[in-house]
């Protein structure tokens, strides 16, 4: 079967799929970027991810490359093409084509935009055994709330836990606190079983799984805080999981080779992940 992407106005095949060489997402990371999550040929979270596009883009200065609803027919265009039932979403918007220079073109240039879907086998409610996670500085810069396409911090900080056996990176800021996740919000479970998670700031992405999960807690009436926690706050933690549009809840029972709590997936991320499922399942169907 056929793949397709969307690039500036075509749906072509992936294989042929290609950008301009002065795109200055290509050579500038100048450009931002959003994944939605699908199960079931259901969209999870439109909505907020597309209210954190324009948030990204604005906090940029980058005009929107067509309008909201030109998206929103887009993304279901494509996922019907790619007969998308399971995985992911993922949008790029860059400043467009220009003459390399730091500053932004002084000509009016269109914003490129690219879609394309990734397959994957449906996520379960079981989280499988969890997942270990390894420890490394938070090398990136001051404006992590915004979604952009800059992301070297985070793919070498990944690496270096894929190298180590670990699925994920914990990134550790200057207090020793645990800012996020690579690519993924972080989470522990007290002792006394309050879920805490580190407020949203310009340190960390403001993940929409995180604010999900948060509306979950409240209406099962779970003690939920947000604040730094330290590293070795989360070693000594009852539970820890991660959250993501592609992770949704996923328990982590190692981090740095030291197992958490007991060393196998815990009940509370187990629960959430289970609600998680159930409020995915309940998004509106597209394929
Ligand atoms: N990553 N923190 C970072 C640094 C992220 O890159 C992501 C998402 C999250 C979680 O946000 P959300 O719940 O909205 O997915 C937190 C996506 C999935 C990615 O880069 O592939």
């Amino acid at each position: 079967m056929a793949r397709y992407a969307y690039v500036n106005g075509r749906y072509v095949d992936h294989r042929e799929a290609s950008v301009h060489i002065e795109d200055r997402g290509y050579q500038l990371a100048d450009g931002v970027y959003e994944v939605v999550g699908v199960r079931d040929g259901r969209l999870i979270d439109e909505g907020p991810h597309i209210d954190r596009l324009d948030r990204s883009l604005r906090e940029l200065r980058i005009g929107w490359p067509v309008t909201r609803a030109a998206l929103a027919f887009i993304m279901r265009e494509l996922m019907r093409r790619n007969r998308l039932r399971d995985g992911l979403i993922y949008m790029q918007v860059t400043r467009g084509v220009a003459r390399r220079d730091h500053a932004f073109p002084t000509v009016p240039v269109k914003p490129a935009l690219v879609l394309t879907t990734k397959n994957s086998k449906r996520a379960d409610a079981d989280p499988g055994p969890g997942i270990a996670v390894k420890s490394q500085p938070d090398i990136r810069w001051e404006r992590c709330d915004i979604k952009t396409v800059a992301l070297l911090p985070n793919v070498l900080a990944k690496q270096a836990a894929r190298e180590s056996g670990a699925y994920e990176a914990w990134l550790i800021d200057a207090d020793g606190c645990v800012t996020e996740g690579a690519s993924t919000n972080a989470w522990i479970v007290t002792q006394d079983g309050e879920l805490v998670t580190r407020q949203t700031d310009n340190g960390i992405l403001a993940g929409i799984t995180r604010h999900t999960l948060k509306s979950l807690c409240n209406a099962l009436q779970l003690k939920f805080v947000e604040r730094p926690f330290s590293l070795a706050e989360a070693k000594k933690a009852k539970e820890a999981f991660i959250t993501s549009a592609t992770s949704f809840v996923m328990p982590v029972v190692k981090i740095d080779g030291e197992a958490v709590g007991d060393g196998k997936v815990g009940l509370t991320a187990r629960r959430l992940r289970e609600e998680y499922v159930r409020f995915a399942a309940a998004g509106e169907a597209v394929t």
